[in-house]
Formats: structure tokens, C-alpha cells, sequence
């Protein structure tokens, strides 16, 4: 947990964030133990940018990785992640532990089936 927690910490200063200057690192663990980190990649067309938690777990799949245990999200203030990265993260890992954090370290903890009640998934579409 302290590895995947320090590992999102060190992905806010990968941020590149010139419009919200809102920094965002995040970091996902695989089941095997690998950490795979991410940040937030903003554009000038503001919709085409990326969150942390997207960046990370898109990254990981890119390299190989489909199944995961936990995560960790890190920004100045505690940030939750956003409604759409709750859904990816709930389609890519299940229902995992997120640990949120600040730059100093975990705030709190919660799960992704915690922050997103009654989901849509593959579920519904069989
Ligand atoms: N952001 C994330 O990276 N993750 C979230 O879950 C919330 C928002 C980013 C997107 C944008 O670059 C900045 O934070 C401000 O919204």
C-alpha cells in the first residue's frame, strides 16, 4: 500500500496541467504486485485531456496487465476521482480498494464499488 500510495504521489510532478493547474498522479497495482503510474494530460481542446486514473490504468493494459488489486490517487487536496474515471475504473478492476491522498500521504480510504453505487456494466448488456 505505502509503495502504490508514494508511487501516485511521484506522478503529480509527471502532471501536465497548464489550464486547471489542478496536478493529478495516480498509480494501480496489478495482482501480481506490479505498480503502474499515471497523471493527468491536459489539452488546449479541454475535452480531449485525461485524468490520472485513466492514464494509469489505460497505460497498464497497454503493457499487458488486465487484472488489478488496488489504487491509489493523489492531488493537493484530497480529490476524489471523477464520475467517468469511476466507471472505468470499475469496468477494468471491479470493486478494489482506492486509497486517496494528498501530497503528504493517504486521506482516506474507499473502494470503487463504494464510489460508484449501482452500476452500469457488462451485467446489463448480456
Ligand atoms: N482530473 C483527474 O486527473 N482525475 C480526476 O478524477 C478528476 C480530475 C484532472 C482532469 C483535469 O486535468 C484536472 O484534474 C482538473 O479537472
Amino acid at each position: 500500500m505505502n509503495e502504490l500510495i508514494n508511487k501516485a504521489i511521484q506522478m503529480i510532478d509527471r502532471s501536465r496541467a497548464p489550464y486547471s493547474n489542478y496536478k493529478v498522479g495516480a498509480a494501480v497495482e496489478t495482482v501480481d504486485g506490479n505498480i503502474i503510474g499515471g497523471c493527468n494530460v491536459e489539452n488546449a481542446s479541454y475535452p480531449l485531456s485525461n485524468c490520472a486514473e485513466r492514464t494509469a490504468l489505460f497505460t497498464a493494459v497497454a503493457e499487458g496487465y488486465s487484472q488489478f488489486k488496488a489504487m491509489a490517487v493523489s492531488t493537493e487536496n484530497g480529490g476524489a476521482p471523477c464520475g467517468a474515471c469511476r466507471q472505468v475504473i470499475w469496468e477494468l478492476c471491479g470493486d478494489i480498494p482506492i486509497y486517496i491522498c494528498n501530497e503528504n500521504g493517504l486521506d482516506h480510504e474507499t473502494t470503487s464499488g463504494t464510489l460508484l453505487p449501482e452500476p452500469f456494466d457488462e451485467s446489463k448488456l448480456t
